[in-house]
């Protein structure tokens, strides 16, 4: 076992854990941030999807220890103050969403696009979601919501709104 010290959505946690378990594990079983979930065992769907030291990640493909003394943000440190994000917002704005499994994942890749890119082009914002697989809506809604938050001028809030949900 070895011991690791994660700050996850503002909150420092330090626990045991094995050499071997994914960071995506720890999230849910050792934190209990089930918001973050699994789509599938071969890396590829991003339902996983997190920051880490704000820059997206599969979690599924990085192992807890890794991310020892670093920040790691999930789904459920977006909010502040019971505001959504703004790209929740579009998400929920948009409808770009159905069954909702993708949906964190998808939110937290879309806001890495935009904090890379403020004002992409559709082809652009496709390409960044690319990892990203939704089974329901064919893309086109969630296309949208990122286009809405890169139009509203979003991106410098969003590494605001971020930096706030990790401090909160
Ligand atoms: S669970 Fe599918 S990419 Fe991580
Ligand atoms: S909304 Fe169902 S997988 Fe994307």
């Amino acid at each position: 076992m070895t011991r690791i010290t994660v700050t996850v959505d503002g909150t420092s946690y330090s626990d045991e854990v094995e050499p071997r378990m994914l960071l995506v594990h720890y999230l849910r079983e050792g934190v209990g941030k089930t918001g973050t979930v699994i789509g599938c065992d071969t890396s590829n769907c991003g339902a996983c999807t997190v920051h880490l030291d704000g820059r997206s990640v599969k979690s599924c493909s990085v192992l807890a220890v890794q991310a020892d003394g670093h920040e790691v943000t999930t789904i459920e440190g977006l909010a502040t103050d019971g505001e959504l994000h703004p790209m929740q917002q579009a998400f929920h704005e948009c409808h770009a969403l159905q069954c909702g499994y993708c949906t964190p994942g998808m939110i937290m890749q879309a806001i890495d696009v935009l904090n890379e890119n403020p004002n992409p082009s559709e082809e652009e914002i496709r390409v960044g979601l690319e990892g990203n697989l939704c089974r329901c809506t064919g893309y086109h809604n969630i296309v949208k919501a990122v286009q809405q938050v890169a139009g509203q001028g979003a991106p410098q809030s969003l590494t605001e709104s971020i930096t706030a949900g990790v401090q909160a």
